[in-house]
């Protein structure tokens, strides 16, 4: 049997974008271009693989849920799983590979318990959230926007923390899929009192919402900068989905110099043929001022190691130890900076 699992997660965006209209009228232009949005993804005439994705998502099985911990490091949704329910889902969730933000576990405890399925993803996102949490206005009882989700493994954590609502949006067709398999064992577990699901995901980028919407308390961009080639619409269309007040924490690669330094790799960098404009941290708190940003601060640089981005079970490509120069880590293959990461805070 199929479960609705979709269906369900479409449903609960719908009534909570038709409820925020109430409030904020910005909102019935998504609630306007939203089945476009939906129809799209779903249609294998832009997303070949969409059918696949869709019919993995629907066969996962209803598994009993004991407790999800959106807290955890390892985001753990505590299920018993059968023998057959474990290779069931296993088989099914690798279907979906690669996958690469995370990692996720579902089912009892790994080590003494075998029916536990852990997603290892290439990325210890739970690393960066590290770095990110502590800086943090609060997010307690606020709406947030997540700009590049990925997996949604960010998103999930932002619920953890007390957010009202999280809207995650990313154009990629695998990560939407991603992130329901997520939603599919889940459940309610992250809804209101209301019975509302807080954790939400559009799968769109950024230039297509609607660009002075003004509807969140806080807007996260992490991993996205680099890969625009106009970073200066990239903050302003930030800037946009902002109240007035309201937080943006952009996390973006960087390179060591002053407020004049900028690289811009010729060809690829580390590998990534998508990758344009990577500022230091003094050009790009003079982006952030220059579109109208105060009170920005850098809270963090941190160089990315091999033990946070590597090759899993779960993502069997190369990564970053490919990328790097074999006999100098500190270079990329290119011979470019070793990525390096910053995370910027400022206020609308
Ligand atoms: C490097 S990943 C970062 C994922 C996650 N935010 C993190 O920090 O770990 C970049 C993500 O941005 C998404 N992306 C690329 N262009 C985008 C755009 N214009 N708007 C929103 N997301 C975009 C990609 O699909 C990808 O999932």
């Amino acid at each position: 049997m199929l479960n609705d699992t979709i269906t369900h997660a479409e449903r609960e965006l719908y009534l909570t974008l038709l409820e925020l209209a109430q409030q904020q009228p910005s909102a019935y232009e998504w609630l306007t271009r939203l089945p476009t949005w939906l129809n799209d993804i779903k249609d294998k005439a832009n997303y070949a693989h969409a059918p696949a994705y869709q019919a993995s998502v629907a066969r996962l099985p209803n598994l009993t849920v004991n407790h999800v911990d959106l807290n955890s490091d390892v985001l753990t949704i505590d299920a018993s799983l059968n023998q057959s329910q474990y290779k069931q889902t296993t088989a099914l969730l690798k279907q979906l590979m690669p996958w690469r933000k995370g990692p996720f576990q579902i089912g009892g405890q790994i080590g003494d318990d075998e029916s536990g399925i852990k997603i290892d993803t290439e990325w210890h996102s739970d690393w960066k959230w590290q770095r990110v949490a502590p800086h943090l206005g609060r997010l307690d009882g606020r709406r947030v926007l997540d700009v590049g989700g990925g997996s949604g493994y960010h998103g999930w954590r932002m619920a953890g923390a007390g957010a009202d609502t999280v809207i995650i949006i990313d154009p990629s067709c695998l990560f939407y899929h991603q992130f329901m398999a997520i939603r599919h064992f889940i459940g309610s577990a992250d809804a209101h009192e209301t019975g509302r699901y807080r954790t939400h995901y559009i799968p769109v980028p950024l230039e297509a919402l609607p660009e002075h919407s003004q509807l969140f308390d806080t807007v996260f961009s992490m991993g996205v900068l680099y890969h625009r080639q106009s970073p200066f619409e990239h903050l302003q269309q930030l800037r946009g989905q902002l109240v007035k007040g309201g937080e943006l924490v952009l996390e973006t690669l960087v390179v060591e110099g002053d407020a004049n330094t900028v690289l811009v790799p010729h060809d690829r960098y580390a590998q990534m043929n998508n990758v344009y404009f990577l500022p230091s941290v003094a050009a790009l708190i003079g982006w952030l001022e220059k579109v109208g940003f105060s009170d920005v601060r850098c809270v963090d640089v941190a160089v990315t190691s091999v033990k946070e981005q590597r090759q899993t079970e779960w993502m069997t490509y190369h990564s970053l130890a490919d990328f790097l120069d074999p006999n100098d880590a500190t270079k990329t293959i290119e011979g470019y900076p070793a990525p390096m990461r910053a995370t910027l805070i400022a206020k609308k």
